[in-house]
């Protein structure tokens, strides 16, 4: 009998794109294979609300779904992630066409939940679970393809307290809590052991780990660390070479974490660092806790740690009552700082946030032209640091062709995107590393040749970072 096929849609941030893969090993460790939607019986949609359009998304693709389910009776459709969480019962209602719907707090429950939907029993599971053992997932199953071999996510805490008054996350992924370090550490010992050379530590305000332990005076008891000992803890994994995190939030850079970024081996030189706006003004109703100077010595305090350091970012235009002047101080913050890339979104109000009931809405013209201004400065810095960086020697880690193809697409430790021609580069393969110097800047990526000797790194064969061998 052939073995039953599934196929996961994702929308949104990493955190989403790591959730799903958590479902797709909950689902290969029930008996499932994965496979593409044509020929799967069972669709999992892991769905994002941090923006109108993402939402929206959702609701198209449903509709669509009627025919792909028609097309072959018994198929199965599950609705996960933000909008599942806030919908939750609603959306069955809703939809005839959904079999099954979980929270962001119930991934544990897919298999479970599939099971009921093929005995006939719709069901919606998004109750919101403190206990420590909603972190307690089977290890990522050996078959389970990533799109980038030799790396992974790895989850430090969930949820989020900080009620930006835009942000609808607080709302869909509940109250910050953090997961113990042993597992956290257990975790990525595991992945090194099967060939995963980089770690990104994947938390919503991943700097913020720990906190609410330490301030309630349960660190021990919950088994967490600081954020910076926890760094230190990973970095002495001896199969580990690359540790990154993401998102940090700027209020929770203490001294120790820059000494980190000073001191540790595997430690990126790269932060992402959401800033929001430039204006005092907009970040106070944004209600981030802090000025466009604390990022000007942020910024400063992190390159002095580590002079090589770049810095991205996430910016929001058009918030409500933001002036022309207001954008323009965002203008120079991404300026001052040298903000190496961003990402930059319009405004969208989120029903249920603080934002949402502010009445000064900027024009959706004024907000479109004020977000062009904003991504041609950022052109025109990203293309002045690829500049700097021709004649540097750096090291890649391989991820695999291009997307236009013709070329070997990696990573440098910044995590700018570099490309080499794989005849220069014999025996090259994804998950590897491989010395190179820059050679040309473009507006998106550095061109690279292999640097002296063209030889690439070779790994160790447990090490090797190809996918995960059977366990
Ligand atoms: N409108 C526009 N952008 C938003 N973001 C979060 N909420 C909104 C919103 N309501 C952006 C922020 C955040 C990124 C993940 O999405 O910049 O850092
Ligand atoms: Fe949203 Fe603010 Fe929390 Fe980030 S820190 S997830 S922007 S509420």
């Amino acid at each position: 009998m052939s073995r039953r096929r599934f196929a996961l849609r994702t929308f949104g941030c990493q955190m989403n794109v790591h959730d799903s893969e958590k479902v797709a090993s909950l689902l290969l460790h029930d008996g499932w294979v994965a496979g593409d939607p044509e020929t799967a019986e069972l669709l999992v949609i892991n769905t994002c609300s941090i923006r109108e359009k993402a939402e929206h998304k959702l609701y198209s693709d449903l509709g669509l779904l009627r025919s792909w389910k028609q097309e072959r009776p018994g198929r199965l459709v599950g609705v996960g992630g933000c909008v599942a969480q806030q919908e939750g019962d609603a959306l069955l209602a809703r939809f005839p066409q959904l079999d099954f719907v979980f929270g962001t707090h119930n991934l544990r429950l897919v298999p479970a939940l599939v099971a009921s939907a093929e005995a006939g029993l719709r069901r919606a599971e998004t109750a919101e679970r403190r206990e420590l053992d909603r972190f307690d997932l089977p290890l990522r199953h050996p078959s389970l393809s990533t799109e980038t071999p030799g790396r992974a996510f790895v989850t430090v805490m969930e949820g989020c307290d900080m009620f930006c008054s835009f942000c609808i996350v607080p709302h869909t992924r509940g109250r910050e809590i953090s997961r113990p370090a042993l597992a956290i550490v257990q975790e990525v010992e595991s992945l090194t052991a099967d060939g995963v050379v980089e770690v990104t530590l994947l938390g919503q305000t991943v700097n913020a780990y720990g906190r609410q332990e330490l301030r309630r005076g349960r660190a021990e008891a919950a088994g967490t660390l600081p954020f910076a000992a926890l760094l230190r803890r990973l970095d002495a994994i001896p199969g580990l070479r690359r540790l990154r995190y993401t998102s940090p939030h700027p209020i929770f850079f203490d001294d120790d974490l820059m000494a980190a970024h000073a001191e540790l081996r595997t430690l990126c030189p790269h932060v992402h660092l959401p800033v929001q706006s430039g204006s005092d003004a907009v970040l106070g109703r944004m209600r981030r806790r802090y000025t466009a100077d604390d990022v000007r010595r942020l910024a400063e305090r992190l390159r002095t740690a580590r002079p090589d350091l770049v810095l991205t970012t996430d910016l929001i235009v058009g918030f409500p009552g933001e002036t022309e002047r207001e954008f323009a101080e965002t203008l120079a913050l991404v300026e001052d700082v040298g903000f190496v890339d961003s990402y930059s979104f319009k405004y969208s109000a989120r029903p249920g946030t603080t934002a949402a009931e502010f009445v000064e809405a900027v024009s959706e013209a004024e907000a479109q032209s004020r977000l062009e201004a904003l991504q041609a400065l950022q052109r025109r810095l990203t293309l002045a640091y690829h500049r700097r960086r021709v004649g540097h020697h750096t090291e890649v880690l391989l991820e695999g062709p291009s997307r236009k193809g013709g070329q070997l697409q990696g990573r440098d430790p910044q995590h700018r995107i570099v490309h080499i021609d794989p005849d220069a580069c014999p025996g090259a393969a994804p998950g590897r590393f491989v010395r190179v110097e820059i050679a040309e800047a473009t507006p998106h990526s550095l061109l690279a040749t292999p640097a002296v000797g063209g030889i690439p790194l070779r790994l160790p064969a447990s090490r090797s970072g190809v996918a995960p061998s059977s366990r």
